[in-house]
């Protein structure tokens, strides 16, 4: 039945729709939709990260389920988990509209939502309402008028100990001025010194992992990874959208302002995914987002050094069906427990030094 509704979600008819508008449509038709079932994945693609047991290793990104309103609805698609976010404490409406294009020519969407989000509150009550099973991150941020920015991450951590599977720390996001200079060393370990700390203190203890851009030079990937080791964060998740305007996209929107994600993220982010495994050695769990839509784009993301995948752009284009595809091509590279996991990282060499 799920399936059913959902398959609405890449149909012409949505498709033809301003993409805000079918987003909102999406959303409505997993909230309400009945998700009783949960679609089945294969034996060999179940890991355990973070200390947690994840049936499959392709999650739904943050982005698409703001508000945490249809988490158990993407779980019954097949996602191995789900990250809701980016939330802020107080709600707030984001930039106005028109801020979400699609680049059908390219694979692509850019957007400028801009933290758009019904805030903490109103997402706690939904995550201790959601049936206990299935793996659900939260991902928050500060509020755009925020009078200190890492108080509204810390505060996060506080709102969010009881409900989150796991909490991801944004910093990365282009549409909200000045969040991407937390990504500088004295900043980033500021931040994070205070939000490990909230994390000790809050109960039960989460695990904790940051949102990288993949516009960031491989000098600040260096202090990234070095704060990130040294404040005991767990894992980083590489990439959010990027502010970079590749030459090769053909869509006239390319002129819109925001983040780009998609097909054009698919290299540049798989790269910096390299980067930045055979920078932790092992010390931090990857998590490989950007332009993943297929199988074979999902499998890079593993062996450039990824433990976990995230899309959102593929479901837009392709539907729910994307999932249980990638899922078969997976099991057909790991068809037994313990094969993914001998998969990671095992051309992070190549994958870094490509152009
Ligand atoms: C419309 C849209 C909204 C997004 N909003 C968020 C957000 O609120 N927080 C966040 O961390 N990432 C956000 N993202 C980034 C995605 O989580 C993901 O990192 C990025 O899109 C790359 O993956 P993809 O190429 O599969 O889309 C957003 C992406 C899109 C397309």
């Amino acid at each position: 039945m799920t399936m059913s509704v959902l398959g609405a979600l890449a149909t012409p008819l949505l498709q033809r729709l301003p993409p805000e508008t079918a987003h909102r449509a999406a959303i409505a038709a997993l909230k309400y939709a009945p998700f009783t079932s949960s679609a089945h994945s294969p034996a060999g693609l179940a890991l355990r990260a973070f200390d947690l047991d994840f049936p499959n290793p392709i999650g739904m990104a943050a982005g698409f389920d703001k508000s945490a309103e249809a988490a158990p609805s993407l779980l019954a698609l097949g996602f191995g988990f789900v990250e809701v976010g980016t939330l802020t404490p107080r709600p707030q409406k984001g930039n106005s509209s028109p801020r979400l294009f699609r680049l059908p020519a390219d694979g692509a969407l850019i957007n400028r939502m801009g933290f758009n989000n019904d805030g903490y509150v109103a997402a706690q009550a939904r995550l201790a309402a959601r049936p206990a099973k299935g793996i659900v991150g939260v991902n928050f941020g500060p509020n755009r008028d925020a009078a200190d920015r890492l108080a509204d991450f810390v505060a996060g951590v506080e709102a969010f100990a009881p409900y989150a599977s796991y909490f991801t720390i944004n910093v990365s996001s282009p549409n909200t001025p000045g969040l991407r200079d937390l990504q500088q060393r004295e900043a980033f370990d500021e931040l994070v010194a205070r939000v490990a700390v909230a994390r000790e203190t809050a109960q039960p203890r989460r695990p904790l992992l940051i949102k990288i851009a993949p516009d960031l030079d491989l000098h600040a990937l260096d202090d990234i990874v070095d704060v990130c080791v040294s404040r005991g964060v767990d894992g980083v998740i590489v990439a959010n959208t990027t502010i970079a305007r590749p030459s090769s996209l053909r869509d006239l929107q390319v002129r819109e302002a925001g983040g780009l994600s998609g097909r054009p993220l698919f290299a540049p982010s798989t790269r910096m995914l390299a980067q930045a495994y055979l920078r932790c050695g092992g010390a931090l769990t990857l998590i490989g987002a950007g332009g993943v839509e297929n199988a074979e784009t999902a499998l890079a993301k593993i062996e450039a050094g990824a433990t976990l995948v995230q899309l959102y752009t593929g479901l837009i284009y392709r539907g729910p069906r994307l999932i249980g595809e990638i899922l078969d091509g997976l099991a057909k590279a790991a068809p037994t427990p313990g094969d993914l996991a001998k998969l990671v990282g095992a051309r992070a060499r190549e994958w870094a030094a490509a152009d």
